[in-house]
């Protein structure tokens, strides 16, 4: 059985295949419209979602599945009355043919997966993995760069609990000459775990107190929100900023990225700017996610 579980789970072959058709799904969405036909998605997201949620959604009816949903679901599907992840897929998987996931557990998806009656795919696991966000991430800077290998990164805003960057720098690691630059109040740094992986494929991790410390000709730029749901206390607000003044300071083929949602750590007088990729980028997830439904339904 097929999951999309982590990004551990990818060999560099793999993700060229997942890219390659999520590019031709993108050139010719029309050409898949029937490729799931009569298939049902179940879409349980225990945590707050737009975007992951309803491009899985989308990307689902286009393929002419149809989809099963609870909002929500950590309030109004069973679990508000003691449900086990493992009981509600035993269930869930009489009623659809694969689930996505979204859960406040780090561990939810392999829990959903251990069940092994359907295809998981893990729409955000707690503080630990959001694969799918990852891949979208790399499909969006293979498109502009035509490349991967050679990719050179700033990870910004809460580099702690942020599930998207933990995932975006293992399948980063997986290309060559990569580097990595990290910026962000100490009470957010990464992980060492992540720092000892990188290291462990020869990327070093720099850490960077400032913007005047980044390389002004980086590849990529990625921001983050931070996850104030995540944690306990007040650690205070973002103090890296990007607005237009800062943007210009690099180079202009520096393309600035973020999973969505934006708070105040991207203003929004850069929206405008060629380099401000966040919305091409959540669009990209529509095809991404394409992709990996036909994948884990074995109709790639
Ligand atoms: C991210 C998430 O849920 O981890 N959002 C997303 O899926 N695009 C980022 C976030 O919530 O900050």
């Amino acid at each position: 059985m097929k999951h999309i579980l982590s990004s551990e789970q990818f060999t560099r072959e793999e993700l060229e295949e997942i890219f390659d058709l999520a590019e031709k799904i993108k050139k010719n969405p029309e050409a898949y419209k029937n490729e799931l036909d009569g298939k049902i998605i179940a879409v349980m997201f225990y945590e707050p979602s737009t975007r992951t949620r309803l491009s899985f959604e989308t990307a689902a009816l286009k393929l002419g599945a149809k989809t099963i949903t609870t909002e929500n679901a950590g309030e109004f599907s069973s679990a508000a009355k003691g449900e086990t992840i493992e009981d509600t897929v035993k269930v869930i998987a009489g009623y659809a043919d694969a689930m996505v996931i979204r859960h406040r557990s780090d561990t939810s998806a392999e829990e959903a997966a251990s069940v092994n009656k359907m295809p998981i795919l893990n729409g955000g696991a707690g503080k630990g993995e959001h694969p799918t966000q990852a891949l979208l991430d790399l499909f969006t800077i293979r498109e502009k760069f035509g490349k991967i290998d050679g990719t050179r990164v700033a990870v910004l805003g809460d580099l702690l609990h942020g599930r998207t960057i933990h995932s975006l720098l293992r399948l980063l690691s997986l290309y060559e000459n990569i580097e990595v630059y990290g910026l962000s109040k100490d009470v957010f740094a990464l992980p060492q775990k992540y720092i000892d992986m990188l290291k462990a494929r020869n990327i070093e991790y720099k850490v960077c107190k400032s913007f005047d410390e980044l390389p002004k000709d980086l590849s990529v730029i990625y921001h983050t929100r931070i996850q104030a749901e995540r944690f306990e206390g007040d650690f205070g607000k973002e103090e890296f900023i990007i607005n237009k003044e800062v943007l210009d300071t690099f180079s202009s083929n520096t393309i600035l990225m973020h999973p969505l949602p934006r708070v105040i750590e991207i203003a929004v007088d850069v929206d405008d700017d060629p380099r401000a990729y966040y919305f091409k980028q959540a669009h990209n997830g529509l095809y991404v996610r394409m992709a990996l439904l036909l994948r884990v339904l074995n109709k790639a």
